[in-house]
């Protein structure tokens, strides 16, 4: 099982390139579903999850091909198995991205119940009931969800009694080919809920708001094939754009949207970091020596992200006063803090809230990281520690960060990946 062994003590320095956004192209690659002509995908970062979802596609009888250029051409096959098995599905639960598509377009669909995960039960009840709107029959048996709609579905009102990321994507692709309109209320506002609906238009769906929280779709008949260049990852640039804060450093994220880390990099200049745009999709993110704390809560977009929670963290273990970090999306994120303790930092936990006293001299540790994000928080605290931290289980790192340890080692960082 890989491992990445750190020295900490070296500032970041230098440009940093950021792939396609694994959340956008994980729903991206669902949506070829919805067609039976090629859709040809540019800068799907290459990471385990999007593996697992390429797989799950073959399986189901689609056939990709990777292109010279490192795109991706994605086509249905003659016949379809519109079926996402549990031995899939218990390793990526976005795999329930299937679920909209397949009964939108097949009227039929059994895919395996994604169980909790590390950070929460994390059920896909509204993915149910938004399709039981839209007409579709839900069974729950032996572990799977048999979903059938044998007239089509139709369009509806769906109200999302909470905000659900992957809920309102399934509901998209679900709804663009059903019998007349559908409106999707309490939307998630997620750029990468926009960068699907902007694959889909460009199918010939048509999709008004998304981006906003109410989404209406009117059904069309059939969807052609498409290009489509995915959106940079919001998360990878943000994790960079704290390796700079935390290490004193001075990066230049290349290829990112800035209007979509606003959230974070408002919080990044109140807690003392200089961050500027100096060109277009490039954030400059420098350190100046020292850091104040700054409490922050997690929220839905545009707020503050809870997929840089972890990351944000270990930031405050070395800003000078008390910040408290609220996570209010999942029930279990905060499993990286006590390994952050081991290395030094002074964090309690009081239900979903975690007070982080500061500064605290880090030092390097073997520890374990044990969701995606909370990987990332511990490669960041390893980078400022004193002497050397192992970080055992990076395959979780590997589900969501491209060639991370070499764009890391590229900015100066001493990391390297080890059995
Ligand atoms: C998406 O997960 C992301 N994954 C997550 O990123 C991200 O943390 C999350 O949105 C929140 O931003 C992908 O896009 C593939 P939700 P998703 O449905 O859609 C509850 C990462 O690190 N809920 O918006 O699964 C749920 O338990 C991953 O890249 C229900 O109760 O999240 C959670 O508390 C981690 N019933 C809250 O809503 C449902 O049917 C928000 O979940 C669905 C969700």
């Amino acid at each position: 099982m890989d491992r990445f062994v750190i020295e900490g003590g070296t500032a970041l320095r230098g440009r940093v390139e950021i792939s396609g956004a694994k959340n956008s192209a994980l729903p991206v690659l669902a949506a070829c579903l919805l067609t039976d002509q090629p859709v040809i995908l540019h800068r799907i970062p290459r990471v385990k999850d999007i593996r697992t979802m390429m797989d799950l596609l073959i399986h189901m009888g689609m056939s990709l091909e990777n292109g010279e250029t490192g795109a991706v051409t994605v086509r249905a096959g003659s016949s379809l198995q519109p079926e996402a098995p549990y031995e899939v599905v218990k390793t990526m639960r976005a795999s329930s991205l299937v679920l909209g598509p397949l009964v939108g377009r097949y009227g039929r669909a059994r895919v395996s119940l994604p169980g909790g995960c590390a950070i929460g039960a994390r059920p896909i009840d509204l993915h149910m009931r938004g399709l039981e709107q839209l007409g579709a029959k839900i069974e729950q048996t032996h572990g799977y969800i048999e979903a059938t709609a044998p007239e089509g579905l139709r369009g509806a009102v769906v109200h999302f009694d909470r905000i659900t990321v992957t809920g309102t994507e399934d509901i998209i692709m679900a709804a663009v080919l059903a019998r007349g309109e559908t409106v999707i209320e309490n939307a998630a506002r997620e750029p990468e809920v926009v960068d699907l609906s902007d694959l889909l238009r460009k199918m010939g769906a048509e999709i008004e708001g998304a981006g906003t929280s109410t989404i209406r779709i009117r059904g069309v008949k059939h969807l052609t094939g498409a290009e489509h260049t995915i959106i940079a990852d919001r998360i990878e640039a943000g994790t960079f754009a704290i390796g700079a804060a935390i290490t004193g450093g001075d990066v230049e994220v290349v290829g990112c949207v800035p209007e979509h880390l606003t959230a974070l990099t408002a919080k990044l200049r109140k807690a003392g970091a200089e961050v500027t745009e100096p060109a277009p999709s490039v954030l400059r993110v420098r350190g100046t020596g020292r850091l104040l704390s700054e409490d922050i809560v997690t929220e839905e977009h545009p707020g503050f992200p809870t997929d840089l929670q972890a990351q944000y963290m270990s930031l405050m273990t070395q800003a000078e006063g008390i910040a408290i970090v609220s996570e209010r999306i999942f029930e279990n994120r905060f499993m990286h803090a006590p390994e952050l303790v081991r290395m030094g930092a002074s964090i309690r936990i009081d239900g979903r809230q975690a007070i982080v006293a500061g500064p605290r001299r880090l030092t390097g540790a073997h520890v374990m990281a044990s969701d995606l994000r909370a990987s990332a928080s511990l490669v960041l605290a390893g980078l400022v520690a004193k002497g050397e931290t192992i970080v055992d289980r990076v395959y979780h790192m590997d589900r969501g960060y491209e060639k991370i340890e070499s764009k890391l080692a590229g900015l100066g960082a001493r990391i390297r990946r080890t059995q």
